[in-house]
């Protein structure tokens, strides 16, 4: 069996790592197609060395772009490498640009398409993720849940024929990474200290960083929480602050670039709280037992909320107390699975 992985941005290749392992295990033909859609060597490839995930047997180039031209020139570029390599399975992750575009050039072919973390759903349709996930869930022929919450969204949409509950991938390298950094000091710039507390944020989605006052609100509401602040600046919140003259740095924040995947996990198992955007960053804390405050109205992650394990916080009212909040006292329970979806998505694949 030949199972063409498409791949672009940093979560997905997360997602990937246990998957291609998965596959190398059960002697499955493995193409990864890297779309280019990040492309900075902390963004990308670090993923691929610490993560051990084989080269891309193909990589795009398609780099940054507005919507429409990222996904139109991702698209035009894989009809000819998916045409060359007829796998059985086009194998999708997420929600980013690249898995509509993997999805569309795939079912145009005529080509069987899996989504993998299919029926993940936030019901905001600003963001453009959740015009990627309900396009690429209703276009493929195998719909990979993480959670049962999924399975239902899926449901809802008349798509249960089609849908698997597997379990998240992206706990299964969370745990393993969890257990090889144990440890290990983490890595601080000057400013955090790992003996002190201290608060972990990442800030990267356009409803944070395109209108500079709302990235100035959210760059001073991090400037007053009353721990030291490691900011770990995605290259869009960076050039959205220097187009508008926003500080990100004052205050308790010191900024760093984003962390290889290892320094992330233990710098996260080091921290009070851990104040984000992202869908992955949340899904991480809550399973490495840190409080989570998220800046956004909404979850697609809706089990970390839970007994307050994660809190939404798109007003930032209250932020700095948020994010030092202690952990809850009770147990968070297993709703991303057992740290062995690989092996299920490579069974759902055989068939
Ligand atoms: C993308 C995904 C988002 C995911 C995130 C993870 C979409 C629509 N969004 O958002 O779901 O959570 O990846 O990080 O696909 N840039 C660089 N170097 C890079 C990559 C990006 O400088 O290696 C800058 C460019 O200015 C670019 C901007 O970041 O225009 C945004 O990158 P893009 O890939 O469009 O979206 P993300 O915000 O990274």
């Amino acid at each position: 069996m030949k199972v063409l992985s498409v791949v672009g941005a940093r979560p997905q290749f997360v997602k990937l790592a246990p998957v291609a392992a998965a596959f190398a295990e059960a002697d499955i033909e493995h193409v990864i197609v890297h779309t280019g859609q990040h492309y900075d060597a902390l963004m990308s490839e670090a993923f691929f060395d610490d993560l051990s995930i084989p080269d891309p047997d193909v990589h795009l180039g398609v780099g940054s772009g507005s919507h429409g031209a990222q996904t139109g020139s991702m698209l035009a570029a894989l009809e000819p490498v998916l045409d060359k390599h007829q796998p059985d399975w086009t194998l999708v992750y997420g929600d980013t640009n690249s898995t509509l575009a993997g999805t569309l050039a795939a079912v145009k072919l005529h080509l069987r398409v899996a989504h993998l973390e299919a029926g993940l759903r936030s019901f905001n349709r600003r963001m453009p993720e959740e015009h990627n996930r309900v396009l690429t869930d209703h276009a493929a022929d195998l719909l990979l849940a993480p959670t049962k919450v999924a399975m239902d969204h899926l449901a809802d949409e008349g798509l249960a024929r089609r849908a698997l509950l597997v379990g998240d991938v992206m706990t299964d390298v969370c745990y393993l990474v969890r257990d090889a950094v144990a440890g290990r000091e983490p890595l601080l710039p000057d400013g955090v200290d790992a003996d002190r507390p201290y608060v972990l944020a990442t800030i990267h989605r356009a409803d944070n960083t395109d209108d500079p006052a709302r990235l100035e609100a959210v760059a001073k509401a991090l400037a007053g929480i009353p721990v030291p602040v490691l900011l770990l600046a995605h290259p869009r919140l960076r050039a959205r602050a220097a187009q508008h003259g926003i500080d990100l740095g004052s205050g308790s924040v010191t900024v760093a670039d984003p962390l290889p995947y290892p320094a992330l996990v233990r710098s996260v198992l080091g921290a009070t709280g851990v104040v984000t955007d992202s869908g992955g960053l949340q899904k991480e804390a809550f399973l490495l037992g840190i409080p989570c405050t998220t800046v956004r109205t909404e979850t697609e992650w809706t089990e970390t909320l839970d007994d307050g394990w994660n809190v939404l916080a798109a007003d930032l009212t209250g932020l700095g107390e948020l994010a030092t909040r202690p952990a809850p006292s009770t147990p968070r329970g297993h709703p991303y699975g057992d740290g062995r979806a690989a092996q299920r998505v490579v069974t759902a694949l055989i068939g």
